[in-house]
């Protein structure tokens, strides 16, 4: 898809709207649209790629299509987040492209290597299903904050109330 290669979002759009076929990968690399959606994100306009992941996800995208490495877009988003997890702008900007992801069936890669889990806030956020609007403020951009109750704590903080219980005070 060179309209989103080159993050051309009208052209795009059109060409979805038309009757491209929003699952071809092509044979040599088996690489999807969304697969290039993600690129675009990394690499250029994120607000871009979510409009066209909109519109590709209307006309029938597959969020789990894997590409010649056995990788969906989801993957390769969290393997390009982990690279950027001390950079908290770029957490804000890979969000709602995960989010968009997973709300159209994208599943958390289960063969994904673990060193690409490890510190990856992005992946930490999705993982915890608690979905905030905007990527939330203070979140750090290492793994010592955890999701309570809605609400974003550092680990160190908190106390375990009895020794009945076996979350997250626990990892301290
Ligand atoms: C691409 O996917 C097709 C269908 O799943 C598969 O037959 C083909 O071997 C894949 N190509 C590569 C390069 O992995
Ligand atoms: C992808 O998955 C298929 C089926 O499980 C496997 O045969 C193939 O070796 C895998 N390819 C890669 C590159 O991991
Ligand atoms: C919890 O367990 C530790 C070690 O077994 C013990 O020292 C502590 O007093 C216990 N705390 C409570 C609140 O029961
Ligand atoms: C200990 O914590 C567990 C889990 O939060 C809770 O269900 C249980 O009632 C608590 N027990 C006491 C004695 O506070």
């Amino acid at each position: 898809m060179i309209a989103i290669h080159f993050g051309n979002v009208a052209v795009a759009k059109l060409l979805i709207a038309n009757g491209a076929t929003v699952c071809y990968s092509p044979p040599d690399t088996n690489l999807t649209a969304l697969h290039r959606c993600v690129r675009l994100a990394v690499a250029g306009s994120a607000k871009d790629s979510l409009e066209i992941m909109n519109a590709l996800f209307a006309h029938g995208a597959n969020a789990n299509q894997m590409d010649r490495a056995n990788e969906t877009a989801l993957h390769k988003l969290m393997i390009d987040a982990w690279f950027a997890r001390h950079d908290e702008e770029s957490m804000k900007k890979l969000y709602p492209i995960a989010r968009c992801l997973v709300e159209n069936g994208a599943i958390l890669p289960t063969t994904i290597n673990k060193k690409y889990v490890n510190g990856n806030p992005l992946w930490h956020i999705i993982n915890s299903g608690e979905y905030v609007d905007e990527w939330p403020e203070n979140v750090g951009t290492d793994h010592n904050m955890v999701l309570v109750g809605g609400g974003w704590v550092k680990k160190r903080d908190i106390v375990p109330r009895n020794n009945s219980s076996h979350g997250l005070g626990s990892e301290r």
